[in-house]
């Protein structure tokens, strides 16, 4: 048995997610943790909202309420979506918490004893009606190349050039539209990341197996034109962990917060923390998820993100752990995606376009999405959401196959035999060559998903349900009943046992329907498979099962045509 720690990155507070963030981190992470769970080993897996930054505050300007209390509120709808969706969290935590307000304290601490913080004064641009300094995106203006009328001052979205904030014409405020902006001077810790350069190149090259997606990402970080850049790690605004060290000011830093980007993967550490206190648990609880002089040294650390984030995975967070100085766990393994599209465009959060995970749960039950989802991860490239596909893969895998075959095995056998498992005849070989194949597809499916291989998993296991569908089809106890019952019972009692093992393999990808067939088998015996052939006589003759109800409905045409409407444009 081993300890494996798994984190998702954690999602912004502001607003409710969509299925392409879903896939893209808190799902697969959650395939994972269960499969590990399913093993035996000892998981620990941390999710949590990202609460701090500027967009989490002008959210709650917009819905009028104090940042505090909207984070409050987002993380509870959060959180209630996550367990929709049976997000098998171990904590889902806040960024906000008073434990990462701590240890981003003490790391920012510890990096400056160690050399790593700089303090730089550089110009920004204040708003005087907003009151406030201005993150480049939220000014906008002319861009200065193509005269798009609402460049940002990062890019412009029209041509795609990188901008200074002062490259654009007539620059206003994103936030309230005012023209009376100001560059003013301002003080800041940056963190030096020049200085750990061959620490982290090193460690990355030392990780052979990452996905290549991953390592990619983070070579073009390191060594792309001037390479890694000593970075930001404060900012000028009220809403964050305040830059303070043991609850004196740093000199200077006065009303400053750390940035977002900074005290965010801390907190899947604080998180871990958090869950020890909401369970009293002491201290030695969490570190020794983390700590490698505290027990961590035998915790396999696996990160679950969309591509976007790998930087700050793969360079700051590290940095930020490195320069420490301290025994904390790095990670040992990223698994990073790709984007999800949406039926031909782009899912968007700020016009509403794609599912969401409320929308999702409104219109059908957790497994149908997760099943789809994540047999088609975006893992190797970007994937695309459309109707056509979902109905399709939910009417054939789900309803066809597995759905049908539970239904036709126990509807069958409680009208000839009754509802418990038949007993008498032998297995013949069409039986016996559907154990063999079952044995070598059930260890692939294995390895499968011990390598994060998510859609070779699926794959693997819709395989595994349609060979148990096609044994059925092609052994006909319906017809041997008439005129040997013997023989028929052989089959519906491997094809019962069969119902109970694939509740448990597919217990990562849809737990509910898991627990229905098992409920329906009426047993708790949830041991993961060794010997195929041994796993299916675990349902013994005499064995009392329910027929279970629907698993799985289809999705009709005028649904699939009404959902793809509904969800076409901006959300209401
Ligand atoms: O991209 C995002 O949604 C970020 N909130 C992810 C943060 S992950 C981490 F660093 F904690
Ligand atoms: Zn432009």
């Amino acid at each position: 048995m081993s300890r494996i720690l798994i984190t998702s990155a954690i999602p912004y507070i502001n607003g409710i997610k969509h299925l392409g963030n879903l896939v893209g981190s808190q799902l697969p992470a959650d395939l994972y943790a269960r499969y590990m769970r399913m093993r035996g080993h000892e998981v620990m897996f941390i999710c949590a909202t990202d609460e701090h930054g500027t967009p989490a505050e002008l959210a709650a300007a917009k819905a009028g309420k104090p940042v505090a209390e909207y984070c409050a509120e987002m993380w509870q709808v959060q959180s209630d979506l996550a367990k929709g969706f049976r997000l098998s969290f171990d904590h889902f935590g806040r960024s906000s918490s008073a434990r990462n307000r701590a240890l981003t304290q003490h790391f920012a601490k510890r990096l400056a004893e160690n050399g790593f913080i700089e303090e730089v004064t550089e110009k920004q641009v204040f708003s005087v009606a907003d009151n406030r300094f201005l993150p480049d995106r939220y000014i906008e203006g002319t861009c200065p190349n193509c005269g798009y009328d609402r460049a940002r001052g990062d890019q412009c979205e029209n041509c795609t050039k990188q901008l200074d904030p002062t490259d654009l014409i007539n620059p206003r405020s994103a936030i309230s539209g005012s023209t009376e902006l100001e560059v003013r001077e301002t003080r800041h810790l940056y963190l030096r990341q020049k200085a750990l350069k061959g620490e982290i190149s090193d460690w990355i090259d030392s990780k052979t197996d990452w996905p290549v997606l991953t390592t990619s990402i983070a070579r073009k970080w390191l060594n792309d034109g001037e390479g890694l850049q000593d970075r930001g790690i404060t900012r000028d605004l009220s809403w964050g962990v305040p830059v303070q060290f043991d609850g004196a000011p740093w000199s200077g830093m006065d009303g400053k917060v750390f940035y977002v980007w900074f005290d965010a993967p801390i907190e899947y550490i604080a998180a871990t923390a958090e869950w020890a206190d909401a369970n009293g648990l002491s201290d030695d609880a969490w570190q020794r998820w983390w700590r490698t002089d505290r027990g961590a040294e035998d915790v396999t650390y696996v990160e679950f993100m969309g591509k976007d984030n790998v930087p700050f995975h793969t360079l700051s967070f590290p940095a930020t752990i490195m320069g420490s100085r301290e025994a904390w766990k790095l990670v040992d393994y990223i698994k990073s995606f790709n984007y999800l599209n949406y039926d031909g465009g782009q899912f968007s959060t700020s016009q509403g376009r794609g599912v969401f995970m409320d929308q999702a749960l409104s219109i059908l039950p957790a497994d149908y999405w997760r099943w789809w989802l994540l047999s088609h991860a975006p893992e190797s490239s970007d994937s695309e959401f459309t109707w056509e596909n979902f109905q399709a893969s939910v009417n054939k895998d789900l309803a066809d196959v597995l759905g049908n075959f539970v239904s036709r095995i126990t509807k069958f056998c409680r009208s000839k035999y009754g509802e418990a498992v038949p007993e008498g005849g032998t297995l013949d070989d069409r039986a016996l060559a559907l154990i063999d194949e079952l044995e070598t597809r059930t260890r692939a499916y294995e390895a499968h998903m011990e390598a994060m291989d998510i859609r070779k998993a699926a794959t693997e296991l819709r395989t595994i349900w349609a060979a148990g569908n096609e044994y059925l089809q092609s052994a006909a106890p319906w017809t041997v009943h008439k005129t040997d019952p013997e023989a028929a019972a052989a089959m519906v009692r491997l094809s019962l046992n069969l119902v109970r093992l694939y509740a448990i393999l597919s217990e990562p990808f849809i737990p509910d329907a898991s627990a229905k067939m098992l409920a329906g088998m009426k047993t708790d015996d949830r041991t993961w498979p060794g010997p195929v052939a041994e796993a299916l006589t675990v349902l013994e003759p005499g064995h009392a099962f329910e027929t279970p109800e629907v698993l799985f409905a289809k999705i009709a045409d005028e649904e699939r045509e009404d959902w793809q409407k509904r969800f076409a444009g901006v959300r209401t």
